[in-house]
């Protein structure tokens, strides 16, 4: 049986937990929004239009800041299309997914939902086919109080109070060729940072994520971070990096590629780390510039790139379906693992959205006029984004390993902890000690040692949940219309603590989580 051993200390931490590491993200693409998150003809649609379904879901699930409204979209938006009475809004061909926009929702209409949500908003502004103006714009009519045009704007729409979005993306993966307005790292460089001061000239609250790259495997990677830092360095405080990951259908090692995916995560956060420290040292900057892993997901994007609509052969529609990725156990778990890589990195990562919140590769699936449920991948994410509090510990694994076709030394059980020296669990004494837990191995359970000597006081088990194919399921099982709840969490039995160690089994293929608490004094 496959075994690991954690070394922990709550003396040795990566920092504290960043609430905004546990964030999502909504784009005007497919059903996100339209039939997603607002769609007033629905049974349990509000007075704005809001399912009420999904807003529950939502905040069941709680990110903890949404990034809007593009990904790609943004790169051809104008926002101005999207505010004000809703019948005199324009159609738009939206070009980034050959769709029509319809404008029935907008800024306003989003920054109400983030309110009934209760989530923080992460702003997008164009950089694609428009520049500093129309940015300064955008800000001006949500942030500034009063007395102006585009403030005034705003409170004739009926929002009195600005309100007050501190983060701003400046434009989205303007690497990629595919991007309406692609630029060079030079030409983006250099608008990002002349955007930047703009804009913190109308408000100098705000927080800058400057474009990084789309892909870890984009040929411009590495040149491309250092070239826009070498401009924005000053004027930006993160830089963004984005990551999808998939089991290829190649016939090599795929599987175990994808199962090690969080490899590749780790190696991207420490080179554009390595690659930020660089300029900091060569511009004799202070600050530290972090990461805002502002997408993340699995995305079965092979089977996307071969659709009708990627290769332009359908007509342009409302609201199709676009990438509905209906995610398996397997994902689930390489979900679980994508979450502990950033939550190891918390010290550099200090924004991250899963992409996207519904329906597009989405936590969540709803159907038109129908019912709403959590995909698989939302149950490591919500408990890792309930649970994770106080510091990230820094977690040290030995035990077994395998070799991918593409990783050497991937552990089998791939951790990452959180301690919390003033919380409680139900009537126990203060501090909580969580592991996030993922067993690698298909076919065998997973033993995980993890000695508390470290830890003053007496830790218990007060909770141990776990992801894994029950009976008459496998890897492949999905949470569908059908059957929503197939996979869900369940209560991990093997674990125990004695002799100063906590020990647990993990079944094959699995996520878990897994808390201990000092027992009352
Ligand atoms: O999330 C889907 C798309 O993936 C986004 O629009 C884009 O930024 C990325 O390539």
């Amino acid at each position: 049986m496959p075994h690991a051993r954690l070394t922990l200390d709550p003396d040795f931490t990566v920092g504290p937990v960043p609430r905004r590491l546990f964030g999502s993200f909504a784009e005007h693409m497919g059903r996100c929004v339209y039939t997603g998150i607002f769609e007033p003809d629905h049974p349990t649609a509000d007075a704005d239009g809001l399912r009420q379904d999904v807003l529950e879901l939502t905040r069941e699930v709680g990110p903890t800041v949404v990034r809007y409204p593009g990904g790609n979209f943004v790169s051809g938006y104008d926002w101005e299309d999207g505010v004000g009475p809703r019948d005199a809004r324009p159609r738009r061909l939206d070009r980034a997914w050959r769709t029509i926009e319809t404008n029935q929702f907008g800024l306003d209409e989003f920054a109400t939902w983030a309110e009934k949500v209760g989530t923080e908003v992460m702003m997008a502004v164009n950089l694609g086919t428009r520049g500093m103006q129309e940015a300064c714009d955008l800000l001006e009519y949500a942030n500034h109080a009063s007395g102006t045009r585009l403030s005034d704007l705003r409170r004739s729409h009926g929002r009195r109070d600005p309100y007050g979005f501190r983060l701003w993306c400046l434009g989205n993966e303007m690497d990629g060729p595919w991007q309406t307005g692609h630029k060079t790292a030079h030409e983006y460089g250099r608008l990002a940072a002349e955007t930047a001061r703009a804009m913190r000239t109308v408000d100098p609250g705000i927080e800058l994520v400057a474009c990084g790259s789309s892909s870890r495997a984009m040929p411009t990677f590495g040149e491309w971070e250092r070239v826009v830092l070498e401009h924005t360095y000053a004027d930006v405080d993160f830089i963004s990096a984005h990551a999808y990951y998939e089991e290829k259908d190649t016939g090599d090692d795929t599987y175990g590629d994808f199962l090690a995916s969080a490899k590749d995560m780790d190696a991207f956060i420490e080179e554009v780390v390595a690659t930020a420290d660089a300029v900091r040292a060569r511009g004799r900057h202070t600050k530290h510039i972090g990461i805002s892993f502002d997408e993340w997901n699995v995305w079965y994007q092979t089977r996307w790139q071969s659709s009708d609509r990627a290769n332009a052969r359908t007509a342009w529609d409302v609201a199709p379906r676009v990438i509905e990725d209906a995610y398996t156990v397997t994902d689930a778990v390489v979900v679980g693992t994508l979450l502990n890589s950033l939550l190891r990195h918390g010290d550099r990562v200090a924004v991250g959205c899963q992409a996207q919140l519904v329906n597009v590769i989405g936590l969540l699936r709803s159907e038109e006029g129908g019912p709403a449920w959590k995909q698989t991948i939302a149950h490591p994410f919500e408990q890792m984004r309930r649970r994770a509090t106080g510091e990230i510990l820094d977690v040290r694994t030995t035990g077994d390993q395998v070799s991918t076709q593409r990783f050497d030394d991937v552990d089998l059980v791939d951790a990452a902890a959180t301690w919390d020296a003033g919380a409680r669990l139900g009537d126990s004494g203060e501090g909580v000690l969580t592991l996030f837990l993922a067993n690698r191995s298909e076919d065998e359970a997973a033993d995980v040692e993890v000695p508390l000597r470290a830890f003053s006081g007496d830790l218990r088990v007060a909770d141990a949940q776990v992801l894994a194919a029950g009976e008459g399921q496998d890897r492949h099982t999905a949470n569908t219309l059908e059957a929503p709840d197939a996979v869900g969490l369940r209560p991990l039995r093997d674990v125990s603590v004695a002799d100063g160690t906590a020990r647990a089994t993990l079944p094959p293929l699995s996520w878990a989580v897994v808390q201990l608490a000092t027992a009352r004094g």
